[in-house]
């Protein structure tokens, strides 16, 4: 919830809602609401038991201009059917969490949620740099990316893995919205200092942060999600080297290195059937990539990955085409690139995607070589 929320006594304010509800005439509809207005815009002595001040059981907590907008709308109804109509809508509301299989998002209140985008196109200008949140490790994504995914594709306690872990960034955000996280990351210092970086950021929701190192294309992650007594998890985050875009090592297993986008595409096909064989049916997969140009010709990195995907038993659910920001090198690069794009005759990038994926198909869980249907 937002800075801009109010905490309500769900049962004293549902009670004051239904006693407006009652009223048979229009006029006094209005001034039932209008007391109610003042006091939750300005809020002062409340001798009905609306206003609450500890956010316990009892309590609801709500964004104080959605909630301000309602009561407007019943204020300017026309007619009492009207009112009537808004004041129940209100009222269920407040009373019915009605949410889906796969987030939190409580439907019945769906205006609250208006940090959570649905459009194709993100802009976003600023990286989240709060809490453990850092810009430093060399190709990280910024962390409303998982934040975004998490809230759309998760549930409080659920499962998230993150294959190609790097700073940390989605297990930090695990933390933050109660996920249990695991990544992997093939260089043991990149790890190292993820963990440390991890752990700089609090736990308030009790969740574990695994990171592993190893190699996203073979690592057995049967006996670690059996470490914490689970089979499959609920989301697959993929942010893959962008071919050789930036090299992250020397490493031979490292995809960066792939010598050819053939190459790269099987290893990146490899990770998809491994770390996607512990993804439960019917749940998402999200890929982060971008495009990349060689010898002056557009390789089209994304979509070739996509199809990647799309091979293995997954339908596709959205594409997102996100801004970059500038990284401070390219800034300083960025007449030179213009020039470059000039005489060219090409685009500079400026975009990036996030896939969302179903897992329809059901592939077999790998345990240690063998495999089990699941
Ligand atoms: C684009 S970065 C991911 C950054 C991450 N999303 C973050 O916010 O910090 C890609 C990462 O994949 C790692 N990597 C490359 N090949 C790998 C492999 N075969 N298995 C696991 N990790 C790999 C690289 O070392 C690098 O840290």
């Amino acid at each position: 919830m937002s800075s801009g929320a109010i905490t309500l006594n769900k049962q004293g304010f549902v009670r004051f809602l239904s006693r407006i509800d009652r009223q048979t005439r229009l006029r006094s509809i209005r001034t039932g609401v209008t007391a109610l207005r003042n006091l939750l815009a300005y809020p002062h002595e409340d001798g009905r038991g609306i206003l609450s001040s500890c956010p316990d059981e009892e309590a609801v907590s709500l964004h104080k201009d959605v909630l301000l907008s309602e009561l407007d709308q019943i204020l300017e109804a026309k007619t009492i059917e009207r009112a009537n109509y808004y004041v129940k809508r209100l009222e269920k509301g407040i009373e019915r969490v009605k949410t889906g299989k796969i987030n939190d998002i409580n439907l019945s209140r769906w205006k609250e949620y208006s940090e959570i985008l649905t459009d194709s196109l993100w802009v976003m200008d600023k990286r989240d740099s709060s809490g453990a949140h850092l810009a430093s490790y060399w190709g990280n994504f910024i962390p409303q990316i998982p934040h975004q995914m998490m809230m759309r594709y998760t549930k409080k306690g659920d499962w998230v893995l993150d294959a190609f872990a790097g700073g940390g960034t989605t297990l930090i955000e695990c933390r933050r919205l109660g996920r249990n996280g695991i990544g992997i990351e093939l260089l043991p210092k990149v790890a190292r200092e993820a963990r440390n970086l991890i752990e700089k950021e609090g736990n308030p929701h009790g969740v574990i942060s695994d990171l592993r190192t190893g190699d996203s294309r073979s690592l057995n992650l049967w006996p670690i999600l059996l470490d914490h007594s689970q089979e499959q998890v609920q989301l697959l985050i993929m942010h893959p080297p962008y071919h050789d875009i930036i090299k992250f090592s020397n490493n031979g297993r490292d995809l960066s290195n792939a010598p050819t986008t053939e190459d790269f595409l099987k290893e990146f096909g490899e990770v998809v059937e491994n770390a996607g064989s512990f993804l439960e049916k019917d749940r998402y997969l999200v890929l982060v990539i971008g495009d990349k140009y060689s010898k002056g010709d557009w390789i089209p990195l994304g979509f070739h990955c996509m199809n990647e995907i799309l091979k293995r038993g997954y339908t596709l659910k959205s594409i997102v085409v996100k801004n970059f920001e500038d990284t401070r090198g390219k800034r300083a690069q960025k007449e030179l690139w213009r020039y470059r794009a000039l005489v060219g005759g090409f685009y500079v990038f400026k975009h990036e995607y996030v896939m969302v994926f179903r897992k329809t198909g059901c592939s077999a869980a790998r345990m240690g070589g063998k495999r089990r249907p699941l």
